[in-house]
């Protein structure tokens, strides 16, 4: 049973219920201005439909923002299904969200995002040609985790010469927050190219990693936003920027992969005032998209992706160079950006 919601500034919004398989699920279509809308699903046990809603919305709206400011040819939209990832999954479930996603005939393509996995994408494939991220097949994408981590540390690089006045990573420390998927390969990065890393996780499996390999320092979680270290890069959960952390920080940069680091615009300007220079989240973190859309564009060229995602850095470079000029904050520069790009 489909329910079209109503979200005022949004293309389309639609709640889906399928009693057979229990699905519970929102796709919202936020822009398909400069292309057909994409965005993961995420997966979560929402207290209701309203808190599901919500949460769509914000998403939807934050991957017109993304896909824009890596000059993808995509519009904004995600998906989201209401069930616990632990206990609720089951395959005809993900296939009945397959079915759904194909209700939207292309208008939105489907990925993974928090609590769906690959083989989830892959059952909900079965019934939809409109799903990315597969492991399987001619434009198979794979993994977007690394491509990710080479974006944000081309990215941090652009960054270096707005926080120090030069370019050299050699010598510096950085305080890095989660080493997952992205986390893990961005350390390797900076490692290679000489910065000092003082690390941590709630998973101390991935702490011993990253000092054995990276002769990184480790810290218990909620000491890394106390680190003496000239650079802080949140690669873990959102909001981390906030009334709490950011009077902590030593750092003069912050560059990361997590997604929506800004608690609230408040944050922003917190870090503005206390003179951190902020690359923002959605600009800096586009390359697992840019490796997603290379599968949903059906595009084979592995020089097509490289070339966006360098592109990244030169957009942070260009969004910082303005935010300094207007001393604004950067990240309401990065949304001026792409709200020009939009009225294009
Ligand atoms: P992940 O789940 O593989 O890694 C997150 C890591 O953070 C885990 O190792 C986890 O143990 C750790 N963690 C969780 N809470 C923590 C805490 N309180 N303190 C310290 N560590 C903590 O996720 P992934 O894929 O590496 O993503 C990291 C961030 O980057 C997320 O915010 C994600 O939304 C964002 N992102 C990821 C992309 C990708 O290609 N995987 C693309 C764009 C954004």
């Amino acid at each position: 049973k489909l329910t079209s919601l109503d979200a005022p500034g949004y293309e389309k919004v639609v709640y889906a219920e399928d009693e057979a398989s229990g699905l519970k699920s929102i796709i919202a279509v936020h822009s398909t201005k400069l292309g057909p809308a994409a965005g993961g699903c995420r997966m979560f046990a929402y207290p209701d439909i309203e808190a599901a809603k919500t949460d769509a919305l914000r998403l939807a709206r934050g991957m017109t923002y993304k896909n824009a400011a890596a000059s993808l040819p995509l519009g904004g939209g995600k998906s989201v299904i209401i069930a616990d990832p632990h206990k609720d999954k089951t395959p005809e479930l993900m296939q009945a969200f397959g079915r759904f996603v194909e209700s939207f005939d292309g208008m939105y393509t489907t990925a993974e995002d928090v609590g769906i996995s690959v083989e989830d994408i892959e059952e909900a494939a079965k019934f939809t040609s409109y799903a990315a991220g597969l492991t399987k097949g001619e434009y198979a994408s794979g993994d977007p985790s690394p491509v990710t981590a080479r974006g944000v540390y081309l990215s941090c690089m652009a960054a270096l010469k707005h926080a120090f006045g030069h370019d050299r990573i050699e010598g510096k420390t950085v305080a890095l927050q989660g080493l997952g998927h992205v986390g893990m390969y961005l350390a390797g990065h900076l490692h290679e190219a000489g910065a000092s890393l003082v690390v941590t996780d709630i998973d101390a499996h991935a702490v011993a990693q990253a000092r054995q390999k990276f002769s990184a320092r480790s810290v218990a979680p909620d000491d890394i936003h106390d680190v003496d270290a000239d650079i802080f890069a949140p690669c873990a959960m959102g909001a981390i920027l906030n009334a709490n952390t950011i009077p902590r920080l030593k750092a003069k940069l912050v560059c990361g992969a997590a997604n929506n680091q800004l608690a609230d615009d408040a944050a922003g300007e917190a870090l503005l005032e206390k003179g951190i220079v902020y690359a923002p989240d959605y600009v800096v973190n586009g390359g697992g998209i840019i490796n997603v859309s290379a599968e949903i564009l059906k595009i084979t060229d592995q020089k097509w992706v490289d070339q966006k995602v360098e592109q990244l850095a030169v957009t942070t470079d260009k969004i910082l160079t303005k935010a300094k000029a207007l001393n604004a904050s950067p990240h309401k520069v990065a949304d001026q950006f792409v709200d020009e790009i939009l009225a294009q």
